[in-house]
């Protein structure tokens, strides 16, 4: 079996080809965005954050966005994302159109692509102050529990196991001893981690991060960097960066550079 199946309902399903075949094969492109445009208004003025961007980002590959502030990268990766609409355009996610012409999807589906395909880091890190550290990495789970074979352990105790891949997650990061801390008890940069760790316990196929590091003394980005890095090559897991950090930015694929929301190569 090579395509993972996300049910939706019987006549509803988004299909992801799991094996990357050949580069021209539809089924590896991951995320497909043609003319996206985003205006925000205030009063009579408006502002074009994202302005006909279209680019390609295939199954797999680890792009970097890069550009002055004000350029448009969060309001960018946050269509692309799902966390936001276009005010026009048309953008898919694996073979499935997320928005464009024709009917838009349901919330119900949009949350649903959200849960199980993506993984998110903001730069605000939006850690829940009154839960420990373990406890914030597995709020996802209360939601959604992703069935992949690693982290189902003693048959179906889904529990242990998603509890195990947090501890695992979390020692990776160098944060095994600050599991039953709240967040007021961390630095900046460690708060980052756990904001890591959260948006990989779901074994995400597409990971969104919006300037990962900007909280993160140099040897901890590098350190990020270098875990993104791995993730990307062993798990064949999409990942698009946000970052100021040059070093980082050139860690990826390729960069793709945004100014006065155009891509600009
Ligand atoms: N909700 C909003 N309402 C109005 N304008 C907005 C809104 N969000 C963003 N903008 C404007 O859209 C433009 C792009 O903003 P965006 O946050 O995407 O930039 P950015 O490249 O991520 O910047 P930074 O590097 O500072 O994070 C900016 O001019 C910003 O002021
Ligand atoms: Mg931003």
């Amino acid at each position: 079996m090579t395509t993972d199946q996300i049910r939706i309902n019987s006549t509803d399903t988004i299909d992801i080809k799991t094996d990357a075949i050949g580069i021209d094969s539809a089924n590896t492109i991951s995320i497909n965005a043609q003319n996206l445009k985003k205006i925000y208004r205030r009063g009579s003025e408006e502002i074009c954050a994202v302005n006909e961007v279209s680019l390609e980002i295939k199954k797999g590959e680890y792009v970097s966005f890069i550009g002055p502030s004000g350029s448009g990268k969060t309001t960018l990766i946050n269509i692309l994302g799902c966390l936001d609409n276009p005010s026009s355009g048309m953008l898919s996610i694996g073979q499935k159109k997320v928005f464009g012409e024709g009917k838009p999807l349901s919330e119900k589906l949009l949350t649903k692509i959200r849960r199980e395909l993506f993984g998110y880091i903001f730069q605000k890190f939006y850690l829940i102050p009154t839960l420990t550290v373990i406890e914030n990495v597995l709020l996802p789970c209360i939601f959604y529990k992703k069935e992949v074979a690693d982290i189902k352990i003693n048959g179906n105790n889904s529990d242990v196991a998603a509890m195990q891949r947090g501890a695992a997650l979390l020692e990776m990061l160098g944060m095994e001893n600050r599991m039953d801390h709240l967040p007021g008890q961390l630095s900046g940069g460690e708060m980052q981690r756990v904001a890591v760790a959260r948006a990989l316990i779901n074994k995400p196929e597409i990971l969104l991060a919006d300037e990962p590091t900007g909280n993160l003394d140099s040897a901890r980005s590098q350190e990020i960097g270098r875990l993104l890095r791995e993730l990307n090559r062993k798990e064949q897991l999409t990942i698009i960066l946000v970052t100021h950090n040059p070093e980082l930015a050139k860690s990826a694929d390729r960069i793709v550079e945004l100014r006065d929301g155009r891509v600009f190569v």
